[in-house]
């Protein structure tokens, strides 16, 4: 099934309406223009340069070692690719938790220096002054509650979030006060279904969510996941859409093989 892809861009109000006619937000990530191009000829709605390139694009363990530079870089490629779809880029770590100044400073340089729509902050009441201050600044904010991948040294792992009162209580508060501070849209990530659900009705900006079940105004996934690129990450949320890995393995080593028994480049490739 082919989906109608609308010419013209996505912007934060459209996305609120979209909430207020029952309309599902579909959002993706992207790290490169390749892709994105592909992503935003499909009909996506929002494209999230996350900082899940860190793993996904850099190797690394987890998403705490990129940078604001790095970020900045991947964004770039993504914004000259997104004709249709909102792009967002993460804030990394480090880069608006120390003072409000900072966050500002940060996410001003990354609106200007990629040319993204918006930025993509974790936390609640904790970084309350920042998200105001940037929204005061003309910053189109979007929040992310519940399995912030960023703390995962405080959560020791990435297990599901808000699974006790005390936490889902608190989680449902932030959601209101990001809402209230005028974040443009909230991701919740690896939550009860439930909750999730209960935030979303609470709430007047759109809800995104990954691992948070149906009842939220948008889903989200991580591209390399739900292309089945990432071999070894199968956690229970995560539909795999296509299986790409072993494509991509028999070609290279289909290549590999015609280089080495000279049947690569044939007579009809070469000048
Ligand atoms: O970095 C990321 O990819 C994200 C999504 C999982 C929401 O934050």
């Amino acid at each position: 099934m082919s989906v109608h892809v609308q010419n013209t861009r996505m912007t934060t109000s459209r996305l609120r309406m979209m909430k207020q006619n029952g309309e599902k937000i579909a959002m993706l990530t992207s790290y490169d223009f390749t892709l994105a191009s592909l992503v935003d000829e499909a009909g996506i709605d929002i494209i999230l340069v996350g900082d899940s390139g860190s793993n996904i694009v850099c190797g690394n363990q987890n998403t705490l070692p990129i940078t604001v530079d790095e970020m900045i870089f991947l964004t770039r490629g993504v914004v000259r690719a997104a004709k249709h779809g909102l792009v967002v880029c993460d804030m990394p770590f480090g880069s608006y938790q120390v003072s409000t100044e900072d966050a500002v400073r940060n996410a001003v340089r990354i609106l200007k220096e990629s040319g993204c729509d918006g930025v993509k902050l974790e936390g609640g009441e904790e970084i309350l002054p920042q998200i105001k201050r940037m929204v005061q600044a003309g910053i189109p904010v979007m929040g992310h509650l519940g399995l912030t991948p960023q703390s995962v040294n405080q959560f020791g792992g990435y297990g599901l979030r808000a699974k006790e009162k005390a936490e889902a209580d608190k989680l449902l508060r932030d959601a209101k006060l990001l809402d209230e501070a005028g974040c443009f849209s909230i991701v919740l990530e690896k939550i009860p279904a439930a909750l999730a659900a209960q935030v979303t009705k609470a709430v007047s900006c759109p809800v995104i969510g990954i691992g948070a079940g149906n009842g939220c105004d948008g889903q989200v996934l991580v591209l390399h996941d739900m292309l089945g690129l990432n071999q070894g990450f199968q956690p229970k949320f995560l539909r795999r859409f296509a299986q790409l890995a072993e494509p991509v393995k028999a070609a290279v080593s289909e290549y590999v093989s015609a280089v080495k028994d000279c049947t690569f480049p044939s007579e009809d490739e070469q000048y």
